[in-house]
Parts: structure tokens; sequence; C-alpha cells
């Protein structure tokens, strides 16, 4: 087994930092050792087959996505990044762990939906993956094969109170199979918008001509979230299932969250970096010589870009350091404007759902720190630390401790990160480009004072200095525990 040497960095946990030299044998770290440390009398640096010298930089865990979407079925399309392409571009960007969603739809088998993902997973990621699974069609057979996930490796499952006849639950089936979760430790996870009042908004905005991507952000008004989170917050609490509220952007929902964590409820959430960036009207309100006023298709994604004068992403911010939000994934759901994005041109209702941001939550993340919102611990607290022990990997992933797999990031703070173009469908050269597969960067323009300089997925380099060295299939399949956050 090879043996690897991380020497002269700063590593950095959720709970501290300190100049530490992290010993990795074959796939999993053994050691964190004082800088330059003897090891039964032996020169560590010495003996190891490799050394990588992480002076004037950072060590932290890999960073966990733990919400993605590669090849999501959605609005007559499936979402632009493969397993293989999305993972590789996930390890560019210092994340070594993805929790996808497998999907059921009503009408359908949950195993076979799972069966789909994990045939559409194995063997071609770069990093390792878990899954959660979506329960589009809660019915009696659904609800009874539940608990069997547990078996599986899977110990959170998806609900939407958005998307009338594509994924939708209404409040019965959420609190059917929020009674499973009660008695199983499933983790229920919930897309918290109410869909059919949204539905009828958009009809009467695109009838009024009123049918640019920016209505896309006035049908899915933030009354909309905030009213759905409440409701999830109540049938979770009547029925005693811990709940967990994914893609949160409003700051009226993160007030929900808060008012039921200081009852001290087993209520958590996630925001991403779109909501802590982006708004609705520099985004999807934009336009351009290209796409005219549909430009803000680039940013449709659900729930939506919130207004900046109404004050959502400083709010955001603010409850990542507060705790009242506790981790940030990305939601990467990518499509391309040709072929996908354009299948809304004229009809706000019909652009896919989604943006792309998979490689860049690190970096974007990294800049909380450079601004002075969040703490270095903090970073890696929301990225990887917190997202592990929620989803049940912790030990395992989220941390550098004897132990845990050689899951490491050499992240240079000094280093330097423009973030551009995608791949056009032709292939044409883009400039400096990212690595997901879609035409455009939801992020184009954004310059990011750090960069990843190293990244090993259990105990293996897959990026260093600017280059690709993994294949596709390094990444293996996680069966996951039940949550470690819940008290
Ligand atoms: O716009 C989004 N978020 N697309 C992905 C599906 C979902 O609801 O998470
Ligand atoms: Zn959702
Ligand atoms: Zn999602
Ligand atoms: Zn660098």
């Amino acid at each position: 087994m090879a043996t690897t040497l991380i020497k002269g960095g700063t590593v950095v946990s959720a709970t501290g930092r300190s100049e530490a030299d992290v010993l990795i044998d074959g796939e999993t770290i053994v050691a964190v050792l004082a800088p330059g440390s003897q090891l039964l009398g032996t020169d560590v640096a010495a003996s190891v087959d490799t050394v990588i010298d992480a002076t004037g930089r950072y060590v932290i865990p890999g960073g966990i996505d733990a919400h993605t979407h590669m090849q999501l079925p959605f609005g007559g399309t499936s979402a632009s990044d493969t397993f293989e392409t999305g993972t590789r571009a996930a390890a560019w960007g210092g994340t070594t762990t993805i929790i996808d969603f497998a999907v059921q739809t009503y009408g359908t088998k949950v195993q076979d939906g799972l069966a789909r993902w994990h045939d559409l997973a194995a063997g071609n990621c770069a990093i390792d993956y878990g899954f959660h699974q979506i329960i589009g069609g809660i019915d009696d057979e659904s609800l009874a094969f539940m608990p069997t996930l547990i078996d599986e490796g899977i110990t959170s499952f998806k609900l939407f109170m958005a998307y009338p006849g594509v994924f939708y639950s209404d409040d019965a089936q959420v609190l059917q199979a929020m009674q499973v979760s009660r008695d199983t430790g499933l983790l229920t996870m919930m897309h918290a918008e109410n869909g059919p009042a949204i539905d009828v908004l958009a009809k009467q905005l695109v009838e009024q001509g009123k049918s640019s991507p920016y209505f896309h952000g006035i049908a899915r008004a933030w009354q909309m979230e905030e009213e759905a989170t409440h409701r999830a917050i109540m049938l979770a609490n009547v029925t005693g299932a811990p709940l967990y509220v994914v893609h949160v952007s409003a700051k009226q929902a993160v007030e929900q969250l808060a008012a039921a964590r200081d009852k001290g409820w087993n209520v958590f959430g996630e925001t991403c970096p779109q909501y802590l960036y982006l708004s609705l009207e520099e985004q999807l309100g934009a336009s351009s010589e290209e796409w005219g006023d549909f430009e803000g298709a680039k940013w449709v994604c659900s729930t939506p870009l919130r207004s900046r004068a109404e004050g959502h992403q400083d709010h955001m911010w603010q409850a990542l350091r507060t705790n009242d939000l506790q981790m940030v994934s990305t939601d990467h759901c990518p499509f391309c404007m040709k072929d996908q994005k354009e299948l809304g041109l004229g009809d706000f209702r019909k652009i896919p759902n989604g943006i792309g941001s998979i490689e860049h939550r690190m970096d974007l993340m990294y800049q909380g720190v450079v601004t002075g919102r969040i703490t270095l611990e903090r970073w890696v607290e929301l990225t990887s630390t917190t997202p592990a022990r929620m989803f049940g990997l912790y030990g395992r992933k989220g941390v550098i401790q004897p132990g845990a797999d050689g899951d490491v990031v050499v992240y240079d703070p000094n280093g330097h990160t423009s973030i551009g173009l995608g791949q056009r469908p032709d292939g044409s050269p883009t400039g400096r480009s990212h690595h997901m597969n879609m035409d455009y960067s939801a992020w184009e323009g954004y310059e990011i004072d750090g960069h990843v300089d190293t990244v090993l997925s259990r105990g293996k380099v897959i990026v260093d200095g600017g280059e690709y060295l993994g294949s596709k299939g390094d990444g293996r399949y996680l069966k996951r525990g039940l949550s470690q956050y819940l008290v």
C-alpha cells in the first residue's frame, strides 16, 4: 500500500487549526503528526512513498456536496452532467463526496428508481457517492418500502411540496411519509414551496404576457417558500419526524427554521451559493445581445433567486454564522442554454430548473472567509464536517483524523481562480474553462481569492497542479448510516 505524507500545511477542522503533517497509508489517514515528527524512531518524511509539500496552504477534509442531481429528468430533458462529468468537475473544485438524489415518480416503484440510479453511477464516478431517495409518489407501496432504504445505505428521502403532477406530495402524503421518518430515523428532506399556488400565479403571469425568466422569480414569491416551510415544520412536529429543508433562499423561511430551532425542534436547513451571491434583479432580470431578456434563464432554479433589495442574501450569510442554517450544498442541476433552457423561450414555466455549481462551492464559500463573513473553521464545517454528520458519514468523511478516508484538499489561500465559460456544444474552446458539462457558467466573471491545488480521494491524488490524474470509476458507493446530527 502506498504511503503519503502531506507536510508543512495548516490542518483545518470544524473546531480549530494547527500546523500538522497528515500521514495516509493506502486509502486511510493513519496519523496527524506534529510538524517534522519521527515515528517509532524513523523520520516519517524520509520513509513514505510520496511527500506533498503543503507549506503556506490549508489542509482540509475533502468537500461533501450533499445535494446534487446528475442526469435528473426535468421538463422533458435531463440535467446535462453525467455522473462521470459531474463528479470530475466536483473533484476539480475540491469536493470528494457527493450525495445525489435517486428518483421515484408517481406510479413507479422506489426500488426501480433506485436501481436505475445505481446503474447510472456505478463505475462512472471520480469520487465517492451516496444517494438520497426522492419519493415522488407516496402510496401504500412506497411507504411500506421506505424503511428498507436504510439497509441500502440510504438514510434520507426528499419530498416536494412543489411541482404538482411531477414530484409533488400533498399534505396527507407528506404526513404519512413523515410518520415513517419518525419510526425509522430516516431524515425527511423537504422542497418547501407551495406548488399549487405557484402554478396558478405562474399561469396568470404568462397569460398577462409576463413570460420571461424574471417572472419565474415573481411567481415563486418568498411567501410561497415561507408558508411551505412553516407547514413542513408543523407537519414534522406533529409526527415527531426530523426535518431538513433544502435550498432555503427566503429570509422569511430562515425565520421559520430559526423559530422552530429555538423551541428545540429537530429542524435543519441548507442554503446554496446561488442564494448567497446572486439575485432576482441582477440575474433573473438580466438581458444580453445573444439572448435578450431570456438571458435570465441561465439562473432559473427553484427555490428562485431572491431580491437583493429585500436583503435575502445578507440574511443567508448571517444564518450560516448563527447556525440557523447548518450547511451549504450546491443543488447542482445543470442544463445547457442550447436545446435545454431554450425549451422555455416565450414561457418561463418550461425552462428546466437548475444551476450548475458543483465545481465552485468550495471556492465560493471560501470567499466568505476572505470577506470576514465566516471563519476558516466554519468554512470546513459548512462544506464538509456538517454534511458528513447530517447524512451519516462522519468519521469516514468530513474530518482529518486517524481512521478517516484519505479525502484531503490542499487549498492555497494566496492562489487565484477565475471562473469562466464552459465548453460549447460544438466543443470549441471558450477561454478559461470550468469542467461541468454546460455551455455557459452561472458564475462567469467571478474572481476567487484562493485555489484548489491538490485533491486526494481515498489516498489517491486525483487533481494536482492543474491536472486531473484520476479515472472514471475511482469513486465508490457509500452506504450511509443514520444522521449523526440529531439529538
Ligand atoms: O431548480 C432546482 N432546484 N432543480 C433541481 C430540483 C430540485 O428541486 O432540487
Ligand atoms: Zn428541490
Ligand atoms: Zn435539488
Ligand atoms: Zn495554487
